[in-house]
């Protein structure tokens, strides 16, 4: 029996549905932290269990049973992230798990600038110390987070930023396939994964170019220092420590955290990952 976590988030959704196109339904467990927004699993014939990891007491029975578990990293940062990582490998191992995956990033080192890179590798850290088999699967940038770092930019004509390096943007669809893909069997990996992402890494001015032609109207890549992108995002509402948290991720991508690409993800799904052009031809058309 498999169980994936965040089945009501739209990574685990995906790799849900992509799981039961692949081994039985009766096979898979859907667990999620509100039961009642996950009424449609049922209909499909996959079992739902609630599963919450501030609340590891839960834990051992959302996990019960479970060949593999799929930890899908939760949305937020820091102390509270990294507790609630640990308290989900450890229900898992406790649970008799003989494997556990969990969905780590691209980058992902204790001295990142990008925080979620620092948590994920303490992730990484607690997986190692539960001595049983684990895959740390390193996703790629999504390439759905480039639209938010854009903002507006598509609408001013200017995509306003930081320096940036380049990035292998990676399409959020195509990483749940490939994790469903890992848990079914096909190019099982243990231990660290090679970066799962998109084949070629590109930059904000790449995308202002792709932009530009993909519209046809001029899409400029306009460099901001960084004290200035901070100031833009405090005077639009965002908080000064948030703002200062994500620009972690244009200093972490300058120095070329998120620039490797890697075949595995194409090997894994058994076709060529979307490229950002692709991504961006669904959302500017
Ligand atoms: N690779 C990247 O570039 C990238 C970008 C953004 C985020 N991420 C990471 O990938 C994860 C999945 O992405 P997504 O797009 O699916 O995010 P999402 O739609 O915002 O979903 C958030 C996920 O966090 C889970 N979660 C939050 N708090 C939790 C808790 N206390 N216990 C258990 N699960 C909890 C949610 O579980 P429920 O289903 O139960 O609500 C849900 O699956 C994110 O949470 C984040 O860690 C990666």
């Amino acid at each position: 029996m498999i169980v994936v976590t965040g089945a009501n988030g739209q990574l685990g959704k995906g790799v849900v549905e992509s799981l039961i196109k692949r081994i039985p339904p009766a096979q898979v467990v859907a667990c999620v932290r509100e039961v009642g927004k996950a009424a449609g699993y049922g209909a499909q014939g996959v079992m739902v269990r609630e599963g919450d990891f501030r609340r590891p007491m839960i834990l051992a029975t959302s996990f019960q049973g479970a060949d593999q578990v799929l930890i899908v990293s939760v949305d937020k940062l820091g102390d509270a992230s990294r507790q609630m990582h640990r308290n989900a490998i450890e229900a898992a191992r406790d649970a008799g798990a003989k494997r556990i995956l969990y969905t780590s990033h691209m980058g992902a080192k204790p001295q990142s600038a990008f925080a979620a890179a620092a948590d994920h590798a303490a992730a990484e850290a607690v997986l190692a110390e539960t001595g049983i088999p684990f895959t740390a699967l390193r996703h790629g940038f999504y390439a759905e987070s480039a639209m938010h770092l854009i903002g507006k930019g598509f609408e001013t004509g200017e995509i306003r930023a930081p320096e940036d390096g380049p990035v292998s943007w990676t399409s959020r669809a195509d990483l749940a396939e490939a994790d469903a893909a890992i848990l079914a069997g096909n190019g099982a990996i243990t231990g660290i994964t090679p970066p799962l992402t998109a084949s070629e890494a590109i930059t904000m001015a790449d995308i202002a170019a792709i932009a530009s032609d993909l519209t046809g109207r001029e899409i400029k890549r306009v460099v901001v220092s960084d004290d200035a992108w901070i100031e833009a995002k405090v005077e639009a509402g965002v908080p000064r420590s948030m703002a200062e948290l994500l620009l972690g991720a244009w200093i972490a991508a300058r120095n070329g955290d998120f620039a490797a690409t890697a075949p595995t993800l194409e090997r894994v799904i058994g076709r060529r990952p979307q490229a950002m052009r692709d991504v961006l031809a669904k959302v500017l058309r």
